[in-house]
């Protein structure tokens, strides 16, 4: 089994529900989203072509693309309508002392690459 190496990202208390935060991990997009139940780590690149989920929006734990409309659910990274296919890749996160830490998951494959 692989270890896990969690990367300190902001404090806890800057992500109200409903948000969400782009951030860089290790050279790779994430998206930290704090839905309803709690806290999720998604790839910020959308896996149908390049844009940035960022630029979308959330509501509840649908995550929708800004380019052409898919949705994604931020828990598991299934698509819920396309045109994307293929799920967003999920990664770890927790908090400890106060402060929002994700790790990558190893086996994510590489996202879609710009142009
Ligand atoms: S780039 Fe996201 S749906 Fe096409």
């Amino acid at each position: 089994m692989t270890d896990l190496r969690f990367v300190p990202l902001l404090p806890d208390s800057e992500l109200p529900t409903g948000r969400m935060r782009a951030c860089t991990v290790d050279g790779r997009e994430v998206l930290l989203c704090r839905a309803r139940d709690g806290l999720h780590a998604v790839d910020n690149i959308c896996t149908h072509a390049f844009a940035r989920l960022d630029e979308g929006r959330i509501r509840g734990t649908k995550l929708q693309c800004p380019l052409h409309g898919a949705v994604f659910d931020v828990r598991d990274g299934r698509v819920l309508k396309g045109p994307a296919t293929e799920p967003l890749p999920v990664h770890h996160v927790r908090v400890v002392a106060g402060q929002v830490e994700i790790a990558l998951d190893p086996a994510a494959p590489p996202p879609p690459k710009a142009g």
